[in-house]
């Protein structure tokens, strides 16, 4: 058995890799500050789902390296998963620095704090974002690294910080992740399947950056939770970085088609221009992935778009926020790349 600690374990990704792991008999403990870059009551949320599957809760901040420390030592944590970031591509152009703070110096303190706690494994996790304006598809690990977001650029960062370890402590087991557009039940409300899906639902209009013709390589969280579980129990993944996506594209046009399939109702919306910190396009070459993790992706986009309505209706989800006032930041635009 092993104790993985999930920092951000209490946000989208992680109560799914938290949830997942503890079905494998694994201890979990997640390290969440329950940051209001939207709902601290679905982190909770997510997190009490955890903790009733038996999970840790340990409300904490990766900027303090005391309290990394203390949950690190207590739990006789082996393996860190790293999930704990400051997302949204968008919201990093008015915030550089919350960007930069919370993704570089938070992931510079998980490392050294695991590293000096005899942490066995770190697993950071990078974003698609790294690479910037796409120059050939689908994008390798080789593809050029030229981010167009301050966000990219706090996730390339984290990779340099990742590389400096590897090189100053060759024994310490550290692998990156690179999300591609992550999709499913409580995702953010600041990313396009939940606008998507959660305005439908309510008759309201959805607003499309650039005429829809983007593509995405859109990753199902199921996917994307199998990768994580790989990336920390594959030997072969020390000091590796892998691209995890579902390995094909798809434009934001196919996927309002799926939402009008799957809910039964006709997307009303409007176009306005192409945010400049948006990219084009996205598509994963998981060939590195499947050599090494042995990932295979199984659910599709259509599935995550299921998944969340499914969610979305068995919660009210769109009551819920509205009669509670649960939103701090009105999140009217859609975020269609890669956060
Ligand atoms: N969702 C995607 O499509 C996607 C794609 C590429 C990369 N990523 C990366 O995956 C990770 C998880 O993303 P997500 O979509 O689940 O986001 P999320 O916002 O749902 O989860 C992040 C969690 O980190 C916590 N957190 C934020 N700042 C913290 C701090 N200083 N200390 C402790 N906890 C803190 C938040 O409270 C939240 O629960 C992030 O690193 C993100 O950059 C996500």
């Amino acid at each position: 058995m092993t104790n993985f600690l999930i920092t951000g374990g209490a946000g989208f990704i992680g109560h799914h890799l938290a949830k997942h792991l503890l079905g494998m008999e694994e201890e979990v403990t997640i390290y969440d500050c329950f940051s209001d870059y939207y709902s601290p009551y679905l982190k909770w949320r997510n997190a009490r789902d955890v903790e009733n599957l038996g999970g840790t809760i340990v409300e904490g901040n990766i900027l303090s390296k005391k309290h990394l420390a203390r949950a690190i030592y207590k739990n006789k944590i082996d393996t860190v998963v790293h999930l704990a970031a400051q997302p949204g591509v968008r919201y990093s152009t008015e915030n550089p620095e919350m960007a930069l703070r919370i993704n570089v110096e938070g992931t510079s303190n998980v490392l050294s704090v695991s590293r000096e706690n005899g942490v066995k494994k770190v697993v950071i996790t990078s974003s698609s974002s790294v690479f910037g304006a796409t120059q050939y598809m689908p994008m390798d690990e080789e593809h050029p690294t030229e981010p167009i977001s301050f966000y990219g650029v706090s996730k390339l960062t984290t990779e340099k910080l990742v590389a400096v370890c590897n090189h100053l402590y060759p024994e310490f087991d550290t692998t990156i992740l690179r999300p591609f557009t992550v999709v499913g039940a409580r995702q953010r409300p600041d990313m396009a399947i939940n606008i998507f899906i959660s305005r439908v639902l309510n008759r309201e209009t959805i607003n499309i950056f650039g005429d829809g013709n983007q593509t995405r390589d859109w990753t199902h969280v199921g996917n994307m939770v199998q990768a994580f579980y790989l990336a920390a129990i594959q030997p072969k993944a020390k000091q590796q970085i892998f691209n995890v996506g579902a390995g094909t594209r798809i434009s934001v046009n196919e996927v309002l088609a799926i939402v009008e399939e799957v809910t039964g109702i006709e997307p009303i919306l409007t176009y306005t221009e192409m945010n400049k910190a948006d990219v084009k396009d996205t598509f994963a070459d998981i060939g590195k992935a499947r050599r090494l993790l042995g990932y295979q992706p199984k659910k599709t986009i259509s599935d995550a778009v299921i998944d969340f309505a499914q969610y979305w209706e068995e919660v009210n989800y769109g009551k819920l926020l509205a009669s509670e006032k649960l939103i701090d930041r009105e999140f009217s635009s859609t975020e269609i790349f890669s956060p």
